[in-house]
């Protein structure tokens, strides 16, 4: 089983949460964790696909919410290709890939909108199977740190997406309804 995880972060929440979720996904498969910058276009040899960001101005960041963030909020520099920029150039798939998204949003306010949810839809354009809800990561502030328990529970989550990914490579596709809502 081949997976891959691509993620997104300015200081790092995302990053942290994308390298547990790898953690949680290990115990199935052995995982490819990329940038958005380094990510391929091409996910045809991938079992499963996970993808998350940073949620910027209720939705998946845009270079201007990046440049904003490090002009007025002393972020380290932007990357230069976020998720939404590497969606735009992903192919499409011929075959329904499992794919799962996350995103990471601050804990106060809640604010309505979700990378996870936006980065969700692309992927459905594209062709993915993306039956599995997508899941929110709390930070406080933008900066961060995240939440308490929110490390655990995104290995948590990793393990359950790699069982779930694990059964529909050995064949068993379930009856089409999610198992982790
Ligand atoms: C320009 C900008 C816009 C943001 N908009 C939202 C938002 O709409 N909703 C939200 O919950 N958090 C918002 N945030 C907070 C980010 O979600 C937070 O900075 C991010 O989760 C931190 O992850 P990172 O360390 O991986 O960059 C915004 C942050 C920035 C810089």
């Amino acid at each position: 089983m081949r997976v891959i995880v691509v993620f997104e972060s300015i200081w790092g929440n995302t990053e942290r949460v994308a390298r547990a979720i790898a953690v949680g996904l290990e115990r199935h498969a052995p995982v490819e964790l990329v940038t958005a910058e380094e990510a391929p276009m091409l996910l045809e040899p991938y079992d499963l696909v996970v993808v998350g960001g940073p949620t910027h101005a209720f939705s998946m960041s845009r270079p201007s919410t990046r440049a904003s963030a490090v002009q007025t909020r002393n972020a380290p520099a932007a990357v230069s290709r976020g998720i939404r920029e590497w969606l735009g150039e992903v192919c499409p798939v011929f075959y329904p890939i499992p794919a799962a998204t996350f995103d990471t949003k601050v804990v106060t306010p809640r604010l309505p909108g979700s990378a996870a949810k936006a980065a969700r839809s692309e992927l459905r354009a594209l062709g993915f199977d993306v039956r599995e809800p997508s899941t929110t990561f709390r930070v406080h502030g933008y900066e961060g740190p995240l939440v308490d328990g929110e490390l655990d529970r995104a290995e948590q989550w990793g393990v359950a997406l790699g069982a779930l990914a694990a059964t529909t490579v050995s064949g068993d596709h379930g009856d089409g309804e999610s198992s982790l809502a």
